[in-house]
């Protein structure tokens, strides 16, 4: 696990020009999901595209402990289920590494059964916030018979002989905190309701639907959403192709933006609503982005994105944006730094609690790089400079604190590659958590990262 190996620090110089197609890997929150119902339901599922990154991987390690059964048929997964209600004991502690999607959805998926289940992680991990899965877990009458202070792992957990239903209004805008509900609600009698008041990414309802879960979503007038599942039904295993993912695209698609004579198409990337964010808002800056061939796999939309470099100028991005683009503010930091005039980011207070306190963690590598930022509670304002000149830092060979945060790590190699001076990151092994093989990747359209 990355918090185990060495750092790996990585500088990354300015490219000629950005030419070619790449398939970036499968999507995160998809595969995560995929190996959780897959290892839930009965019969047999087949995964296509999964991520095969660490984080990835730890839910699968975990499924297995828990019965489900996994191995591999070509580039294929296939699962096969213990039926939903007949997760069985595990041996030991889970090890979720750097992941809070794998580690907060399995507290719900596993939370709501009569056995102890223990719940670790890396460095980064064991900081973030877990009460906002343990409250309405708790309400459902599951025991946290071990915590650390203030929610943090390791947890444990231990259902009830049966958990109650319960209608619960989630505060804090996050698709892992509604996902872990409804996973809980999944053996429990009864419907287990849970209310969104905007729409955060909806793949655990469309992939709860297409495993046979009794599930219905209403959407008011002023965008609350209401979720029902009902408890105790059977799910079946199913076919699963894993589009691209949009928040791995974005690094590419932000780097051929900056980097002049730019010309990448993106193959099967998904384009979910509540995903498309950074799309929209690069497209508001002046961005060159074509969706071409936009088609459905597997109940999700997705389509080829053809993205040339591109005259950048600032924006302000509204603050209700946020839910659909929340993991790419990094690198929309990086483009704004080459955009005409300032970039204003509101509304940002979940980027504290993520894999770093990300806010923090830009502003101190735009800092270090010759980039003019203001960054307040919950907000940053990027002074943009559309030639690179004077950006980046060799001089005294700091390199950017990735605090074992991948997306910082890949955000700064992206403004690398622009910059009139290399970037430098203190460690890039944390970037295979979610995304294998970036390096090649970038390397391979023409960027300088070693
Ligand atoms: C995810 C939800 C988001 C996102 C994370 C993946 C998911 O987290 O940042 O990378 O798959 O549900 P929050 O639910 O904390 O916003």
């Amino acid at each position: 696990m990355s918090s185990e190996t060495s750092a790996k620090p990585l500088s990354s110089s300015r490219a000629k020009s950005l030419n070619g197609i790449c398939r970036v890997p499968g999507d995160k929150s998809i595969s995560h999901r995929a190996l959780m119902l897959g290892g839930l339901a009965s019969g047999e599922t087949k995964i296509s595209g999964l991520l095969e990154g660490e984080d990835v991987i730890n839910t699968l390690k975990t499924m297995q402990a828990v019965g489900a059964l996994a191995h591999k048929d070509g580039d294929d997964w296939i699962m096969s289920g213990t039926g939903n209600g007949l997760l069985l004991a595990p041996d030991g502690a889970f090890e979720f590494g750097n992941s809070g999607t794998g580690c907060r959805l399995c507290m719900g998926l596993f939370g709501a059964y009569d056995f102890p289940t223990t719940y670790k992680g890396d460095a980064s991990l064991s900081s973030r916030p877990m009460s906002r899965v343990l409250n309405p877990l708790r309400e459902m009458g599951v025991q946290v018979l071990a915590e650390e202070e203030g929610g943090r792992l390791p947890i444990t957990l231990q259902g009830p002989w049966q958990t109650a239903p319960i209608d619960y209004v989630v505060l804090v805008p996050s698709a892992q905190v509604k996902a872990a509900i409804l996973f809980a609600g999944l053996n429990t009698p009864g419907v287990t309701k849970v209310v969104e008041p905007h729409l955060t990414r909806d793949h655990t309802e469309k992939m709860l639907k297409g495993f046979g879960a009794e599930l219905e979503v209403t959407t008011a007038a002023n965008g609350e959403r209401r979720i029902s599942v009902e408890g105790q039904g059977k799910l079946v295993g199913q076919d699963v192709t894993v589009p691209a993912d949009p928040s791995s695209a974005a690094f590419p698609m932000v780097a051929a933006l900056i980097v002049e004579g730019s010309e990448i198409t993106l193959p099967d990337v998904m384009l979910n609503e509540a995903r498309v964010g950074l799309i929209t808002t690069l497209m508001e800056m002046g961005g060159d982005i074509e969706i071409t061939n936009k088609r459905n796999s597997g109940g999700e939309e997705i389509g080829d994105l053809v993205v040339k470099s591109s005259e950048l100028k600032g924006i302000t991005v509204p603050a209700e944006r946020a839910a659909s683009m929340i993991d790419e503010y990094p690198v929309l930091a990086v483009a704004a730094s080459f955009a005409k005039g300032e970039t204003n980011m509101i509304g940002l207070h979940e980027l504290r609690v993520k894999e770093s306190d990300r806010l923090a963690a830009v502003a101190r590598g735009l800092e270090m790089n010759g980039v003019p930022c203001e960054e307040g509670d919950d907000w940053l304002k990027v002074q943009g400079r559309p030639d690179g000149k004077g950006l980046g830092n060799i001089s005294n060979n700091a390199s950017v604190a990735t605090h074992l945060d991948h997306r910082i790590a890949m955000s700064f190699l992206v403004m690398g590659m622009a910059s009139e001076k290399p970037v430098i990151v203190d460690d890039g092994s944390i970037m295979e958590t979610s995304f294998p093989g970036f390096v090649n990747l970038m390397n391979g359209l023409g960027g300088s990262i070693g």
